[in-house]
């Protein structure tokens, strides 16, 4: 039998569709192990403010479509200070929390290892759209914000054709080019940006040329927020070179990209981890992230999570060379 008997779970950084199906499956495996629930709300906030809710299996009912997190969610600064962390564990002491799972991104994951640090059993939950987190191939509303960005580049290609037109189409990602990478090669786009490559605003000009003289109606640029330069930058050098094959134009898709109904990978995704969660906590394990890889639940230790950068898709990244023709 478990020994745990209470867990707290919480939503941190930025939001992810499917975080609602995570917590669903968190407080519902527990409870099938009679294990107590409590949600904090506002991320590690919650904690430091004793904002919380008890969760029973009906205040988790019919949110596994929705978008956002009930918990809702925060990037709170002074958490992994000495002070922060020593008023979480007075927190978690006075509710008798005997483990937390957190669910969010990279500095969710900086969050669980300063509580574990402090000796408490923190189990870690992958979900940002910016699928930049070491230790899991996909990460919880990936696959929506991802479909979000294509709807979108679908939808510029049609305006795009129309007026012969190159547009910049700037996504979310903070300093990866997942999001970026995946959007322009499922998109068709014609060249991409991302932080992991240097851009070129002279090399643009000359796919420009090449696309124009093959005929082409629109050129799609996908760009990372995180590229450099921005998308805006090179999107300003291109319009003040005279006689532009394309009018240039620029769409910045923004939090659009965060919201909306979870996709069934996400949801599915978020059920089987967040199951997994608390699996491992009732096993005995703290310290850990669930995460996906290859089609099964893999453990990586927070330390490994925190202390690697995820690597850009190498392969990915050829294949996009090779096919934007
Ligand atoms: O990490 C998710 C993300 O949406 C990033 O893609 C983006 O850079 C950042 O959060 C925006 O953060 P905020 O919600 O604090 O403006």
């Amino acid at each position: 039998m478990s020994q745990i008997r209470k867990i707290g779970v919480l939503t941190s950084g930025g939001d992810a569709p499917g975080m609602n199906a995570a917590i669903r499956a968190v407080v519902r495996t527990a409870l099938s192990q009679d294990i107590e629930v409590v949600g904090v709300r506002r991320g590690y906030s919650g904690l430091l403010e004793r904002d919380y809710i008890t969760l029973t299996a009906r205040t988790v009912g019919g949110i596994i479509q929705r978008g956002g997190t009930i918990l809702e969610s925060g990037r709170s600064a002074n958490f992994r200070s000495e002070e922060g962390t020593r008023a979480a564990l007075s927190c978690l002491d006075d509710l008798s929390l005997d483990a937390l799972v957190v669910i969010g991104g990279d500095g969710t994951m900086r969050g669980a290892a300063a509580l574990l640090a402090q000796g408490i059993a923190v189990v870690g939950i992958p979900a940002t759209i910016d699928n930049d987190i070491y230790g899991t191939e996909m990460g919880i509303g990936v696959d929506t914000a991802l479909n979000t960005a294509l709807d979108a580049i679908d939808r510029i290609k049609d305006t795009a054709s129309s007026h012969h037109r190159a547009f910049f189409v700037e996504v979310m990602g903070r300093d990866c080019g997942y999001l970026a990478l995946m959007a322009a090669v499922a998109g068709g786009a014609e060249a991409i940006m991302i932080p992991e490559v240097p851009s070129d605003a002279q090399d643009l000009v000359a796919e420009m040329s090449r696309a124009h003289g093959l005929g082409k109606s629109h050129f799609i640029v996908v760009a990372a927020e995180g590229a450099r330069p921005r998308a805006a930058e090179v999107a300003e050098q291109l319009r003040a070179i005279p006689k532009q094959n394309y009018e240039i134009r620029l769409t910045t898709l923004g939090y659009v990209q965060r919201g909306g109904s979870p996709t069934a990978f996400d949801r599915l995704l978020a059920t089987r981890l967040g199951a997994a969660a608390v699996e491992q906590l009732a096993a005995g394990g703290s310290g850990i992230m669930v995460g996906m890889n290859h089609g099964s639940i893999g453990l990586t230790p927070i330390a490994d999570v925190v202390g690697n950068k995820k690597p850009l898709d190498e392969q990915m990244w050829r294949l996009a060379q090779i096919l934007a023709v």
